[in-house]
């Protein structure tokens, strides 16, 4: 990029910026951590607010318009004469996606873009480990930053309302607790690479049937108490640089320029980063320059595959926004406070002085993908110790189903990775099992993966089915590796699932095969719940998620038994779907009628609906064994009575009981059974993951500031602690609570 001097003025701003350059550089020769720490805070110094306001007072209305909406699918102008640079985005949130041309959605067929994969966001929940969340963003920030881009678009923080969403398994869960602790630590990695982490949909995005037409009508409860708390922690916690609005609208506005962005996230939460808007989300020039976006992408695009090329001048902050501030429509200051965030953006990415440079598809980055695919797989049910299984030469184990070999970065939408590698299930489990025999057989075959088309099967599915079947009868043990996949109406974007129970044909499979063989383990290769009519057919049954580049491996590392699985759910799995609360209440609840929806179960999403309306799940939010096995005992709290300002410390003593060492989730819900509203039996507001050895035990301490057991009032329009008794329950899953307390607030 030229920079062309136009007056002294403006020469000095650079120079100083050139300065600061290379005395960071310097800098970071030196002493690499403290730069990373310092990228990390938050605020501004004085000096680049000063730097940020000079700039304004220099760009004409034109180049700040310019500042404010794309240049190309993923990309938006700099400002040459001032060597302000392009800003360089790229999904998503479990990689860096593949380079795409410039104005169409094809790709780009770079030879050097190829990356890690990192699990799904559903895996990172379930393992209630926010250390490894912290290595998760941190190593997809060094491969962001290796790709050149200055914003990561994720992570995804939706909650799980529905298991038919078709992007579930780019979310953390039905929990807001849970999605906003391991939130904080992937978006404070990324951004200490110098990339934005950029996170997505603000707000309400809970299903994508329908999304960019669908008005959501809920309560300000569940709103202030479900849908919004993973944001809030991403904005005053870790301090985001960017959020991305949503395509759906709340309460008749489109969320991207909706009242709420000034109101609640400027306003209350002291936002200063950037919205963006989703990739065709805006709709209006008026609200979008008066309704907070800052940031206009992807209009002309129906987000999914088709555009208008060339299309930049035209958008809503483009041509029509220079001419309503020009007619005096919009005053400028409208413009300079999008400018204003847009350029505090670049001062924390690209016109940062010594952002480290990065790396890609290292051992390092593998080793961390595999860490949180073993440490997120969830054990279901384990009978007759049907795992671990040993590498024994005598024994036959069939490999059956299509997800043992099918590739699961491909698809699922914009989250689509084009990885340098990924092991299959079948491949991790030839590598680990070098003595045992494995056989394989699809059992069925559905069409590759496609954003928005559902693809035909090219082979024959009866002979796949008899094939499948001779080889699970020849075998010791069946391996049954099924579930959904990344196509459209299973686990994608762009829409919902239209089935809750198994799709192609896998239940009849799996009963043909029970016939000639029942010892039979399921691997579930899902983003969702699913209906599980055959469950008492398996001997066996756990959730690997999608894991990425490191998939097999993972999975034959906790099926043999080198790790023992810990992993807990992150969402409730319903008996059948009206078990569900968004589904008890019909379509007016799901999908919505007349483009409106009612979130009528209100607070009660996913385990609050369980436990309150006393709805047994199949399984239960929090849920997953181990190999071992543990205790948990000397739960006590430090105090009886506590102040509205003070910490309460639960405190329990977990003993490892089993033969094996290994990882149990200690979690704390607190609940309160009379209250002036509506409240869950109880909800999860502390939890902690503690590895301990076979035999030994480990003292843990939880503590749950009082303050996080207010109520969003909606009377008061605020935050609410209600005096009184609390009960506090200390378990490994929210069905299983081994002892309650009771407190109380004065
Ligand atoms: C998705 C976003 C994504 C964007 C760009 C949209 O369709 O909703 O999550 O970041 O496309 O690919």
């Amino acid at each position: 990029m030229k920079i062309n001097f136009k007056n002294n003025f403006i020469a000095s701003v650079i120079i100083s910026y050139l300065l600061f350059v290379q005395i960071s550089l310097h800098g970071q020769q030196k002493n690499q951590t403290s730069y990373s720490n310092n990228l990390a805070k938050n605020a501004m110094s004085v000096s680049t607010e000063s730097k940020i306001e000079a700039l304004i007072k220099t760009l004409t209305l034109k180049e700040k318009v310019a500042l404010c909406h794309a240049q190309s699918k993923f990309s938006t102008k700099g400002v040459e004469r001032l060597g302000i640079p392009e800003i360089w985005m790229s999904d998503g949130p479990h990689g860096v996606r593949a380079e795409i041309n410039w104005d169409n959605w094809k790709y780009a067929g770079w030879t050097n873009d190829s990356i890690t994969a990192f699990p799904a966001l559903t895996c990172l929940a379930a393992s209630f480990n926010p250390e490894l969340s912290s290595q998760y963003g941190f190593s997809l920030g060094e491969e962001a930053r290796y790709r050149k881009k200055d914003v990561l678009l994720g992570p995804g923080v939706n909650i799980y309302r529905t298991p038919l969403n078709g992007r579930n398994f780019e979310y953390m869960g039905e929990d807001p607790f849970l999605a906003s602790t391991l939130v904080v630590p992937y978006i404070k990695g990324v951004q200490k690479n110098g990339v934005a982490a950029c996170v997505k949909h603000y707000v309400l995005n809970n299903q994508e049937h329908w999304r960019s037409k669908i008005n959501v009508e809920v309560g300000d409860r569940a709103l202030y108490e479900i849908y919004l708390p993973a944001f809030k922690a991403s904005v005053k916690e870790a301090g985001v640089w960017a959020i991305m609005g949503a395509y759906n609208k709340f309460r008749g506005k489109y969320t991207t320029h909706n009242p709420i962005l000034h109101k609640i996230l400027k306003s209350d939460w002291k936002y200063d980063g950037v919205v963006i808007s989703d990739w065709s989300s805006a709709h209006s020039t008026e609200e979008s320059a008066l309704y907070g976006l800052d940031l206009e992408m992807g209009t002309g695009t129906d987000g999914l595959g088709t555009s208008t090329n060339d299309f930049y001048s035209q958008y809503y902050l483009a041509a029509p926004f220079l001419k309503g501030l020009k007619n005096g429509d919009f005053p400028e200051s409208l413009v300079d406070d999008k400018v204003r965030r847009i350029l505090r953006l670049m001062f924390r990415t690209n016109m940062s002085a010594n952002r480290p440079l990065g790396n890609a598809n290292t051992k390092a980055h593998h080793d961390v993908a595999r860490r949180v695919a073993t440490d997120g797989i969830v054990l279901l049910k384990n009978e007759k110790n049907f795992f671990p299984i040993k590498d024994d030469k005598n024994v036959t184990i069939a490999v059956i189903g299509e997800n043992a070999t099918r590739s699961m970065t491909a698809g699922g939408g914009s989250s689509e990775l084009k990885a340098k590698f990924e092991i299959s299930p079948l491949e991790g489990i030839k590598a680990r099992y070098k003595n045992a025999t494995i056989t394989h057989a699809m059992g069925y075959q559905t069409g590759p993966s496609r954003y928005n088309q559902v693809i035909p099967p090219t082979l024959d599915l009866d002979s796949l089915k008899t094939e499948a079947i001779k080889t699970a009868r020849n075998a010791d043990i069946v391996l049954f590796i099924g579930g959904l996949n990344k196509s459209h109406l299973q686990d994608c974007e762009g829409d919902d699932r239209l089935q809750f129970g198994l799709p192609f044909g896998q239940v009849d499979l799996l009963n043909d095969i029970y016939k000639v063989n029942k010892n039979i383990g399921f691997i579930l290769v899902t983003g969702n719940a699913v209906e599980m009519p055959w469950l008492d057919k398996v001997n066996a049954l756990v959730e690997t998620w999608y894991l990425g580049s490191m998939s097999g491996h993972a999975i034959a590392d906790v099926i043999s038994g080198d790790v023992n699985p810990s992993g807990k759910l992150p969402f409730s799995f319903p008996v059948k779907l009206e078990d569900n609360a968004a589904h008890f209440f019909g379509t007016s609840s799901y999908p919505g009628e007349n483009m409106t929806q009612y979130y009528k179960e209100d607070i009660l999403v996913g385990y609050r609906w369980h436990d309150t309306k006393k709805i047994k799940p199949l399984y239960a939010f929090g849920y997953g064994l181990s190999y071992t096995s543990f205790t948990i005992s000397d739960i006590k709290t430090d105090k009886k009575t506590y102040t509205t300002e003070d910490s309460i410390t639960v405190s329990c003593r977990l003993n490892n009981t089993g033969l094996l060492d290994g990882s149990e989730v200690v979690q704390v819900y607190v609940g309160k059974q009379k209250s002036k509203v509506k409240r869950a039996l109880k909800e999860l507001k502390g939890f902690q993951k503690v590895s301990v050895n076979s035999g030994k035990q480990y003292s843990v301490d939880i503590n749950i500031p009082v303050k996080s057991l207010s109520f969003y009032d909606e009377a008061i329009s605020d935050w609410n602690l209600e005096k009184g008794d609390y009960i506090v329950y200390v378990g490994n899953a929210s069905n299983n609570i081994s002892k309650k307390t009771k407190i109380t607030i004065n």
